[in-house]
């Protein structure tokens, strides 16, 4: 089958990577040069439109998948069926379960998904005065721009002196732009995190096995917040019925609501979750695969994973796909600096690597013959193994093998 992914990071080269694995033909467009080695790409803008569409058509691709939440927030995956192409990723409606946060909770609300008390405000007044209500019953709030904030429109806030500034800064100073014109103030919940990624076609799910991230910059889970810097698989304190619990209670409801507003879902839902005390409530969806979840999921994945996309696109039933009786471990090797300032343009070096290590390229560029540094996040370094230490061995050793000035990663990824 001839498959063209839209996008050009980490988690564009694990989706071509396993892909061209299973014997399909990849094209990728604006792609990078770890895609280059699996996939025809074509440095396509990714906001032009009609040179994506062109192309598409040039290559007579059968199956069109768009990779980051941006385009499909702004309704990529519309365009491409509106041409005739079958395509795995959801259409602007139900993308707005990333866009608008404010959406989100409300659908969540709808459906009857366990999740933090909130309410939407655009007004500072009426914004604090609920963010005291929370806080006077619990120790402190969360305040969430509802618009897309490239993953820093969310604060986690200690006292209600806090949620006052953050408040003030978002609805009053506009420092969100207009991602935070409107506000999601709700309750903070304590637990344990996870996310669980489903594939959708309509009604029907199948879910692919549970990876753990790490959100945070530095080992321990300390300082600022980063795009992932790790993920691993598979997590032990993640049950099967557990999983099973969520598909009932966060995925299939949500589906549901959206059915009933006739919105049709084809693609993967990333249901962002916390486990308080035997209860796993929804903190967030998203709708596009987890970047480095994904890294990590289809290094333990067998075969089925495009007919099952294929699936979701037509809307018909989504055939299993076999996992693997192993441990994947998915390491980012990012630029000093990341997550603020970064130089780019650092020659990279990597060494060759046994198969039980794959590097996938996020931030990569080509310059005058040399590989060097183009983004926060580089390489995402994914190692398995019959277990997960084995997995973690591989992971770092291939973290080794790659050089350039200013590396940095997390040394107690699966640790
Ligand atoms: N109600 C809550 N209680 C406690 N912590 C929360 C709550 N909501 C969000 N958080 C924390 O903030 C983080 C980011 O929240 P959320 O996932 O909604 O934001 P996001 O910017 O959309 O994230 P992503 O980039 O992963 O899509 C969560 O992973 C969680 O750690
Ligand atoms: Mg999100």
């Amino acid at each position: 089958m001839k498959i063209l992914v839209i996008g050009g990071g980490g988690r564009e080269h694990a989706l071509c990577w396993k892909l061209a694995g299973e014997g399909h033909e990849l094209f990728c467009a604006p792609g990078n040069p770890g895609i280059a080695e699996v996939a025809v790409c074509n440095q396509i803008k990714i906001n032009d439109r009609k040179g994506l569409l062109d192309w598409a058509k040039e290559v007579q691709a059968e199956l069109v998948v768009v990779g980051p939440e941006d385009p499909l927030i702004s309704g990529m995956a519309d365009m491409f069926r509106e041409n005739g192409f079958l395509v795995f990723g959801p259409g602007q409606d139900a993308a707005r379960l990333e866009g608008s946060k404010a959406f989100s909770k409300d659908m969540m609300k709808r459906a009857g998904v366990p999740t933090a008390r909130h309410q939407v405000f655009s007004d500072p007044g009426a914004a604090k005065e609920f963010a005291a209500q929370l806080c006077a019953s619990d120790e402190g709030v969360v305040i969430k721009a509802s618009g897309a904030a490239l993953g820093k429109g969310v604060v986690v806030c200690d006292d209600f002196e806090h949620a006052e500034i953050v408040i003030e800064e978002m609805l009053v100073g506009g420092i969100m732009g207009d991602a935070g014109r409107t506000i999601v103030v709700e309750e903070r919940l304590r637990g344990k995190e996870f996310s669980l990624l489903t594939l959708v076609s309509r009604s029907q799910i199948r879910s692919l096995p549970v990876a753990q991230d790490y959100k945070r910059i530095g080992d321990g889970d300390t300082g600022l917040n980063t795009g992932g810097m790790g993920s691993y698989s598979p997590v032990n304190w993640v049950s099967d019925d557990l999983v099973a619990q969520v598909e009932e209670e966060v995925v299939k409801p949500i589906l549901a609501s959206l059915a009933e507003l006739d919105i049709d879902f084809r693609g993967v839902l990333f249901s962002g979750l916390m486990l308080v005390g035997e209860h796993p409530y929804c903190l967030e969806y998203n709708v596009r695969f987890g970047d480095p979840e994904i890294q990590t999921i289809v290094s333990r994945l067998g075969d089925g994973f495009a007919e099952a996309l294929l699936a979701c696109a037509k809307g018909e039933a989504i055939p299993e796909i076999s996992v693997q009786n192993n441990a994947a471990c998915t390491v980012v090797v990012a630029s000093g600096g990341y997550p603020g300032e970064y130089e780019k343009g650092n020659k990279i070096s990597v060494k060759s690597v046994p198969d039980s290590v794959t590097h996938f390229h996020a931030g990569t560029a080509n310059s005058g013959g040399d590989l060097v540094t183009a983004g926060g996040r580089v390489i995402a370094v994914c190692g398995v193994g019959s277990d997960l230490e084995s997995a973690r061995e591989h992971a770092y050793a291939g973290v080794d093998g790659v050089s350039f000035s200013g590396k940095q990663f997390r040394s107690d990824i699966a640790k």
